[in-house]
């Protein structure tokens, strides 16, 4: 049984401002498997984050089912981490406080919320801004402690909507080391979005490109290079020139219509 199965999957948006409907996911069929980590590339629009925020259970489909662990979503659940296009932490609580979240949900006691919620603050290189609250620190750094939170939860699946877009080049490099550690040592199954076809590559088992809105699957590309991978060999080059070409040809399909 795949961890994540996603049955198809159709949503309609209603826009009663322009009196239409949005077609945006049509018929997405895509089985992950356990211990996948799948990066998903698409056109902007296409509904990266809407199909996210279906597996999340935070968004319904219009027909169609996502089940996770065999089991059909139909609300957020701590069986799955999300990590948000847009940092959403509670103003009103640190960093520390924010990560520690869940923690205090299950009545955890205080001096042990903390010392576990310094780890992954720790981990995301967050030391020193643990009792700042979010306003007070920059976008990189919130979206950093909405990573610490999810990672906390030690979910059996972590959705990730562009995480690293805000890092400067250096954090953003570590923080992808760090999230294949976790992912080998935890083994969990990832389905993370990104723009980023390089980044996709250096993550990913599995790549799925997406069409243009609506979205479907277009392919899903097995990619099993050794890690830590080099991006100057010719195996990634070979890869990476794969993936350009499919993006490219969604793209210019796209303009033919329009
Ligand atoms: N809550 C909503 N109500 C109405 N329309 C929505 C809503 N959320 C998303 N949409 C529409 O659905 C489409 C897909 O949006 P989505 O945010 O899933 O795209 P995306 O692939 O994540 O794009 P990006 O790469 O820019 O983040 C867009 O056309 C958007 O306008
Ligand atoms: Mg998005």
């Amino acid at each position: 049984m795949a961890a994540i199965e996603l049955r198809n999957v159709v949503k309609i948006f209603a826009d009663p401002k322009r009196g239409r409907e949005l077609l945006t996911l049509d018929n997405i069929d895509l089985d992950v498997d356990a211990n996948d980590f799948v990066c998903l590339l698409g056109p902007s629009g296409c509904g990266k984050s809407t199909l996210l925020n279906i597996i999340a259970g935070f968004e319904n489909s219009t027909s169609g089912q996502a089940l996770v662990d065999g089991r059909i979503v139909e609300r957020p659940g701590s069986d799955r981490g999300v990590v948000f296009q847009q940092p959403t932490l509670m103003p009103w609580l640190t960093a520390i406080d924010n990560v520690a979240f869940s923690l205090k949900l299950k009545g955890v006691a205080k001096q042990e919320r903390q010392r576990r919620a310094m780890e992954f603050i720790d981990l995301v290189g967050l030391t020193g801004f643990e009792h700042h609250h979010p306003a007070e620190l920059s976008g990189g750094m919130n979206q950093r402690v909405g990573i610490a939170r999810a990672l906390l939860m030690n979910p059996r699946v972590i959705l990730m909507d562009e995480p690293f877009a805000a890092l400067d080049a250096q954090t953003k490099l570590e923080m992808q080391e760090e999230l294949v550690a976790i992912w080998q040592k935890h083994r969990c199954t990832i389905v993370f979005v990104t723009h980023s076809v390089d980044e996709a590559l250096v993550l990913g088992n599995k790549i799925v490109v997406m069409t243009r809105r609506p979205g479907r699957i277009r392919e899903s590309v097995t990619f099993d290079l050794p890690r830590p991978r080099d991006i100057t060999s010719p195996e990634f080059n070979d890869a990476k020139r794969r993936v350009l070409a499919l993006i490219r040809e969604e793209s210019t399909r796209g303009a033919h219509v329009a």
